[in-house]
């Protein structure tokens, strides 16, 4: 906790859409919220617009497919803040393309920045939490991860496994007061998402029941929900946030 007894709250990636959406939300929640950046231009026009939106959060480079560097991050986070009381995981990356012409470096890139990354941050800011007997670990996967996609061997792949990861690091924390989680979102409505073309996107939505895209809101208030005093029964859990495109 900070000085203030706010819970701290680490969001990788947190310039991305999503992460921005996290940030804020958590923010307005009343948790102390700190961000992980990748590219420096982002993050300096990042800053400022939060600031001009009233939101006063901390960032911290990392580079989360590398341990070493995520290493370096958690310790300076946690020197000039304070300890890590919540990790969102949401930093993430796509190389699509049908696995007969993936080159490795697209393979070894996505499962570095996916789903590594996981590992490389948690393993930062467990002991803390194992000590502290309090910790949240939100591991943001797809549904893609969950029924697998044309041309995303390596996302799927990925995505499937931090839900692996989630469930048994769950098991092996229920007793110290650690919650694991995974959220699965579907289509959000993100820059990235709104860039593809329109008539692709018709064909998304047509196979939403609910008939739209997800907010980027709707996946940060789940996002700060786990992230709660009051979720403590709840852990190795996958919530699916897709408008109903995959039940199973
Ligand atoms: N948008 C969707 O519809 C959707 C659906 C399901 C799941 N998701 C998942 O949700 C998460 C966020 O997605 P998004 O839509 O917000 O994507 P986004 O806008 O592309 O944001 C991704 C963020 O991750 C950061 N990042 C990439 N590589 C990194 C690295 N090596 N170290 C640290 N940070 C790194 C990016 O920073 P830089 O740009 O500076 O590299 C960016 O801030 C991802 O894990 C994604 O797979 C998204």
């Amino acid at each position: 906790m900070d000085k203030q007894n706010k819970r701290i709250v680490l969001v990788t990636g947190a310039t991305g859409g999503l992460g921005t959406a996290m940030c804020k939300e958590l923010y307005k929640d009343g948790f102390h919220v700190v961000g992980n950046y990748h590219t420096k231009e982002k993050a300096d026009k990042w800053q400022k617009e939060m600031k001009e939106e009233g939101f006063d959060i901390q960032l911290f480079f990392g580079d989360v497919s590398n341990f070493e560097s995520a290493g370096e991050m958690i310790k300076k986070i946690e020197a000039e803040v304070g300890p890590v009381d919540t990790l969102v995981n949401n930093a993430g990356i796509t190389r699509d393309g049908r696995l007969l012409n993936m080159s490795k470096d697209d393979w070894n890139a996505v499962i570095n920045t996916n789903l590594n990354s996981v590992f490389n941050c948690t393993k930062h800011v467990l002991p803390g939490m194992v000590e502290r007997k309090f910790g949240r670990i939100i591991n943001i996967s797809s549904v893609n991860g969950q029924r697998g996609q044309f041309g995303q061997t390596n996302y799927s792949a990925a995505k499937a496994g931090m839900h692996g990861f989630t469930k048994s690091l769950a098991m092996e924390v229920a007793k110290l007061g650690i919650t694991v989680n995974t959220i699965s979102p579907g289509y959000i409505g993100t820059d990235m998402v709104m860039a593809v073309p329109e008539k692709i996107l018709t064909q998304i939505i047509a196979q939403v029941p609910l008939g739209r895209l997800g907010g980027t809101h709707e996946v940060a208030h789940l996002v700060s929900f786990l992230a709660s005093e009051e979720t403590s029964f709840i852990t190795g859990a996958n919530y699916s946030i897709n408008g109903g495109q995959h039940v199973y």
